[in-house]
C-alpha cells in the first residue's frame, strides 16, 4: 500500500515566503538577513517569469530564439527572457558573488575578494523549455551556495558537491505557480496567491512517499540504456508499476514528490554521461528529495556526494522514494553497472 505524506498543511495564517525565510533566519543569531533578500530576489524573478509564461500563448515569445546555448541545445525565446530576468532581479543584492546559469557559458562575477559577496546562485532559467509550446508545466530551478573568496576561478569556486548547498528550490509554472524550498531543514511548498502577488505557505515539512510504483523515465530509450535499468524496468512491469513521464524533470520531480516513485534519466548510448546537468538541476533536486525523506543516485554513488569539475557536467540520475530507488540500486549493483 502506497504511504501519504505527512507534511503539515498550513491553514490559518497568512505566510508570505518573505515572512517565512525572515522566522528562520530569527532561529539563526547573528543572521544578516542576507538570504531573505536573495530568496526575496528569486521569488521576484519567479513572478516576473510566471507572468510571461502565462501570457506566452498571447505574446510572441514562443519558439525558439535562433540561437543555441553552451552545450549545444536550441534557445527558446523564453529560455533568453527568464535568464535575463533572473540576471536582473538577483544581480544588485550585494550577497551574492557569483550567478551561474544553465544559458550562459561562464559564470558572471557580480563582486569577488574584498568586495564581500557571501553566497553564489546557480539557477536552470526555464526547465522542460523544449515543450513550452504545448503548455506543459515547466521551472525554474535553483542552489545557493557559500561562497569561498579565497578560491581564484569563479568555475572553481562553484564545483562544490551537492552536500554543500545551503538552500535549494524550484518555481513551477503549471496549473498553479508555486515554489518548493529547502534550506536544510526539511522542505516546504509556497504556492502563488496571483491576487495579492505574494507565495504563500501552504505546506511545511513535505515527505516524499516512502514506496510507490510509479516510474518516470524516457522509455523510448531504453535499448540504450545500461542492463541495470533495463532489468529495473522489466521488473517493475511484471510488478504492477505504472509509468509518468512529462519530460520537464522540474514536473516530473515534482509529481514524483508528491505521489512517490522513482524518476531516472539513465546514461545512453548516445548521452553516456545522462544529460540532467549536475549543478543546478541534479543537485538541487536531489537535495530537496532527500530533505523530504527520499533518495537519489548518479550510478551508484550518491548523487550529493560527487565532487563536480565542471559548470555544465551532466550526471545520471535516480532520484524518488526509497523503496524505489533501492530497486534501481540492486538492479545496478546486480548488473556491474552503474558505479
Ligand atoms: P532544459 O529544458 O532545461 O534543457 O531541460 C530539459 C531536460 C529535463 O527537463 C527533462 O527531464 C529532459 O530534458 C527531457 O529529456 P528527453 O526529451 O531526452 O526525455
Ligand atoms: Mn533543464
Ligand atoms: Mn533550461
Amino acid at each position: 500500500m502506497q504511504d501519504r505524506p505527512h507534511a503539515e498543511i498550513v491553514r490559518d495564517n497568512l505566510t508570505s515566503i518573505q515572512a517565512h525565510i525572515l522566522q528562520e533566519e530569527r532561529r539563526h543569531p547573528g543572521a544578516s538577513g542576507d538570504f531573505s533578500m536573495i530568496i526575496s530576489a528569486i521569488s521576484l524573478a519567479g513572478k516576473a517569469i510566471a507572468a510571461k509564461v502565462r501570457r506566452s500563448n498571447l505574446e510572441d515569445v514562443l519558439g525558439a530564439f535562433g540561437t543555441t546555448n553552451v552545450q549545444g541545445e536550441g534557445q527558446q525565446k523564453l529560455d533568453v527572457i527568464a535568464n535575463e530576468i533572473i540576471m536582473r532581479c538577483l544581480g544588485d543584492r550585494v550577497s551574492i558573488a557569483v550567478l551561474a546559469s544553465e544559458e550562459d557559458e561562464e559564470p558572471t562575477i557580480l563582486r569577488r575578494g574584498s568586495e564581500g559577496g557571501k553566497y553564489c546562485v546557480l539557477f536552470d532559467p526555464l526547465d522542460g523549455s523544449s515543450n513550452l509550446d504545448c503548455g506543459v508545466p515547466v521551472g525554474t530551478i535553483f542552489t545557493i551556495l557559500r561562497n569561498d573568496p579565497t578560491i581564484k576561478g569563479s568555475v572553481e569556486t562553484v564545483c562544490q558537491p551537492g552536500r554543500e548547498q545551503i538552500a535549494a528550490g524550484y518555481i513551477l509554472y503549471g496549473s498553479a505557480t508555486l515554489m518548493v524550498l529547502t534550506t536544510g531543514s526539511g522542505v516546504d511548498l509556497f504556492v502563488l496567491d496571483q491576487s495579492i502577488g505574494s507565495f504563500l505557505l501552504v505546506k511545511r515539512g513535505l515527505r516524499i512517499p516512502r514506496n510507490s510504483k510509479t516510474y518516470s523515465v524516457n522509455e523510448a530509450y531504453s535499448a540504450q540504456f545500461p542492463a541495470g535499468y533495463r532489468a529495473f524496468l522489466d521488473a517493475a512491469k511484471k510488478d504492477g508499476y505504472s509509468s509518468r513521464y512529462i519530460g520537464s524533470m522540474v514536473a516530473d520531480v515534482h509529481r514524483t514528490l508528491l505521489n512517490g516513485g522513482v524518476f531516472l534519466y539513465p546514461p545512453t548510448t548516445k548521452q553516456p554521461g545522462g544529460k540532467i546537468r549536475m549543478l543546478y538541476e541534479a543537485n538541487p533536486l536531489a537535495f530537496i528529495i532527500e530533505q523530504a525523506g527520499g533518495m537519489a543516485y548518479s550510478g551508484l554513488h550518491r548523487t550529493l556526494d560527487v565532487r563536480p569539475t565542471q559548470l555544465h557536467q551532466r550526471t545520471p540520475v535516480t532520484m524518488g522514494s526509497p523503496e524505489q530507488v533501492d530497486a534501481v540500486l540492486a538492479s545496478l549493483r546486480k548488473h556491474g553497472e552503474g558505479a
